[in-house]
């Protein structure tokens, strides 16, 4: 491993699609190599244990391929796995945090985090709550069918729309702000927004991960601020899917969706 070796990203299956865009628009010059585990999906219905395990089998996977640092782009899978995976490999390892703070500052009221069963139950979020003096502002809400939903119907918009709608006619009518805890929920920001009519100011966090990351690997000399990946520009993002190659197809689709904003 060297810093011309690429970034490895993974999440359970497309949401983490979402932070290789984030990561990839403030560090241009690097190369990535992102994993969805598609054919486990979701992991937030599983036990901490297989969660772990999948990780795991994920970062050894990419540590194969010599990756200078891996993100975890999945609550979920932070939740469960990073302090573990920490302590198994000698390269950083990234994962996310839920936005609550930021969105606390802004938000006068109540703060819904959506996210999954798991992140919401695991003892990192539960502390992070804990620790902010305002964190009794902050409702919990699981939404495992926009995990199914982005999973195996983007493009579709007329199920997004039926699902987003459903959901939030059911929960939360009249929300003041929202945090994206899920990085999957980040494909569906739009048609949130489009239901509260612009009215609700919607957080995630995937810029604090990528700054996380650019600032490791800036202090570990690791980042390619003057230098470029030197492999050709056409092989700079892999994208590997463990479900068929029809995600993988469905994941450059939202990608290049994602970067025409
Ligand atoms: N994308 C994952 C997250 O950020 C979870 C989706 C799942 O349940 O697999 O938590």
């Amino acid at each position: 491993m060297n810093k011309y070796s690429k970034i490895g990203i993974f999440d359970s299956g497309l949401g983490g699609l979402s932070v290789l865009n984030t990561v990839e628009s403030l560090l241009k010059r690097e190369g990535f190599i992102y994993i969805g585990d598609s054919l486990n999906a979701p992991y937030g219905t599983k036990t901490k244990d297989e969660v772990f395990e999948l990780s795991k089998k994920i970062c050894d996977a990419l540590i194969a391929k010599d990756v200078k640092a891996i993100v975890i782009a999945c609550n979920t899978a932070t939740s469960a796995a990073v302090s573990k995976l920490r302590d198994l490999y000698d390269i950083p390892i990234i994962g996310m945090e839920p936005a609550i703070k930021p969105a606390l500052k802004q938000t006068e009221g109540q703060v819904v985090v959506l996210a999954t069963e798991m992140t919401l139950k695991e003892s990192k979020f539960v502390n992070l709550v804990d620790k902010l003096e305002e964190g009794y502002r902050i409702a919990k809400l699981p939404a495992p069918e926009w995990v199914e939903c982005v999973e195996n119907h983007m493009g579709d918009e007329a199920y997004v729309k039926a699902s987003v709608g459903q959901f939030l006619d059911a929960h939360i009518p009249n929300a003041q702000n929202l945090v994206l805890g899920c990085t999957h929920f980040i494909f569906l920001k739009d048609e949130i927004e489009k239901y509260y009519k612009g009215k609700v100011e919607i957080f995630d966090g995937n810029m604090g991960t990528a700054l996380q990351l650019k600032n490791t690997l800036e202090s570990m000399g690791l980042l390619l601020d003057e230098d470029i990946y030197q492999e050709n520009e056409a092989n700079r993002i892999e994208v590997i899917n463990t479900k068929s190659d029809e995600y993988v197809s469905k994941s450059l689709n939202l990608l290049s969706i994602l970067k025409r904003g």
